[in-house]
């Protein structure tokens, strides 16, 4: 066998995993989701999720992932073969291919909107309000801005792109050449190199727009300030600990932010050494991201929308949609700034670079999945890979519903299966000290071993438990959904998962022959 491929350097692996987190979630949906679900209500159970869910389940998929790739295995199918002797396991482990490539389909749309939006900003596109901010409401100011993203996306009124602008092909062209790009050379030669130099740079730019919204006055109301703005999130507020649909929020949010549970992050630790420390730098990985997300992820969008409209403003605009707060709300506040060009067309850059890191880390699982498994070369999977897409993108992408229909079944409804597949696999077939040596060996820091506890008892039962949760509470409400574009995207996906199962088992044939 080849020798597979390995990280190049431990700050590249660290920027890398980093990249593969910090994403759109980072700035878009965490500030949505925390307004949503009550601000200081929404922390504590975002923070304990954080504790019991997010970091044992960070270390797992870092532990089977090097073990995978010690044995030449880069994704859920092969790993979870080797490590669990029956001959389902490979079948299970599909989902570790399927969930990114759904969820990269859309993705990769929504982040060329963001380079796009960069250009709006510094050639000054945006329209300007017609009525005095003072003396409007949020959605009245809003509505040139809110005009403009609707014409560039080409939603109706119910929020789906069914005519978007040509420019909007445009940029996914281009988002999607640059990710293809990166990805046909290679895990140090391009995923490790974007990421050393994107990854500080979204740091820089996070900082300087973080610097200037909290030294911004409100032009609306002088008691809109920016410690009021910061007691949106900070005040703790007990009220949501007892609320079901807060938790699974919050849980969701820690899923998506840390991109578990999709198989991404195990491909990503399988090209690290043998013998290399997981522990430290899947905690480093989880740190970077919770910084960028509780620090500069909610301030720029929240404080700055407080300060223009107010708490109860802030909140409308939450509410009004998951693209409001950050491609409304902030260019009408850049619009209002000196050298707003320049500052909004930061924010959408940062938002790229973001974007632009994660797609490739949600590529990543297929593209392994054909070199390890198939033996092809890699320009040859990135290859089939844009085939995939270009395919795949028209279809379901641009139908009323279809979006919301594959978000749900992939990003809140199949991780958590694939979650607690890998916690059941892992501690309790592989075996619970298997694991927890698998996990600390080579380790630079001591882990607690109370979290051996929390990895093998208390995680699994919180999967379960929200399982059971979403079962009860969404799963309904989805099931009764109709439309053609429901029912094209669930065709879709049945057809994608067909084709899964039919690839695995052609790589298992091929392996046994061999
Ligand atoms: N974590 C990414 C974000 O915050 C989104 C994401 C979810 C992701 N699952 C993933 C990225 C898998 C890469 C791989 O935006």
């Amino acid at each position: 066998m080849e020798q597979r491929e390995q990280w190049g350097s431990r700050i590249g692996l660290i920027l890398a995993m980093a990249g593969n987190a910090i994403g759109l979630g980072n700035f878009l949906r965490f500030p949505v989701q925390a307004a949503q679900n009550g601000g200081g209500a929404f922390m504590i159970p975002y923070f304990v999720s954080f504790i019991v869910l997010g970091i044992p389940l960070m270390w797992v998929e870092w532990g089977i992932g090097r073990y995978g790739g010690v044995r030449g295995h880069g994704t859920a199918p092969g790993i979870f073969d080797a490590l669990w002797k029956n001959r389902l396991a490979k079948y299970v482990g599909i989902l570790g291919i399927f969930l990114p490539l759904v969820v990269l389909i859309y993705y990769t749309y929504i982040c060329s909107w963001t380079l796009a939006f960069s250009l709006s900003s510094l050639l000054d596109l945006y329209p300007s309000p017609e009525t005095a901010l003072a003396s409007a409401s949020p959605k009245e100011y809003l509505l040139p801005y809110q005009s403009y993203l609707t014409a560039y996306i080409g939603a109706d009124s119910e929020g789906i792109f069914l005519t978007p602008h040509p420019m909007a092909y445009v940029f996914f062209a281009i988002t999607l050449g640059i990710g293809l790009t990166v990805l046909a050379k290679g895990i140090s030669g391009g995923i490790e190199k974007l990421s050393k130099f994107a990854i500080p740079a979204l740091f820089i730019m996070a900082f300087i727009l973080f610097f200037r919204v909290i030294t911004l006055t409100s032009p609306t109301d002088p008691s809109f300030t920016v410690s009021r703005g910061f007691s949106f999130l900070w005040e703790p507020d007990l009220s949501g600990l007892l609320d079901g649909k807060v938790w699974l929020a919050a849980a969701g949010q820690i899923f998506f932010t840390l991109s578990l549970g999709m198989g991404a992050i195990l491909t990503y630790a399988s090209y690290v050494k043998k013998d290399e420390d997981i522990a430290l730098d899947g905690l480093s990985t989880a740190s970077l991201n919770e910084f960028a997300e509780v620090v500069f992820g909610s301030t720029i969008a929240i404080v700055s929308a407080v300060i223009f409209f107010g708490p109860g403003g802030a909140r409308e605009v939450a509410e009004a949609g998951a693209f409001d707060l950050g491609f409304i709300s902030m260019p009408a506040v850049f619009g209002h700034m000196p050298f707003g060009r320049f500052f909004g067309f930061l924010w959408f850059l940062l938002l790229f670079f973001a974007g632009l890191t994660s797609i490739v880390a949600l590529s990543q699982p297929v593209i392994a999945f054909f070199e390890d498994e198939f033996g092809w070369t890699r320009k040859r999977s990135v290859f089939w890979l844009g085939i995939f897409f270009v395919a795949s993108v028209t279809i379901p992408m641009f139908l009323k519903g279809s979006l919301g229909e594959m978000d749900f079944w992939v990003a809140t409804f199949a991780l958590v299966i694939l979650a607690l597949f890998e916690m059941i696999i892992f501690l309790w077939i592989f075996g619970g000290e298997r694991a927890w040596e698998e996990i600390t060996r080579g380790a630079h820091i001591k882990v607690p071993r109370v979290f051996f506890y929390i990895m093998k008892y208390v995680t699994p039962l919180f999967l379960i438990v929200i399982l059971c949760a979403w079962g009860y509470q969404e799963l309904p409400k989805v099931i009764g959904k109709k439309g053609v574009g429901v029912w094209v995207a669930r065709l879709f996906l049945a057809g994608l998962l067909f084709a899964h199962v039919a690839a695995v088992r052609a790589a298992w044939k091929r392996r046994k022959s061999a």
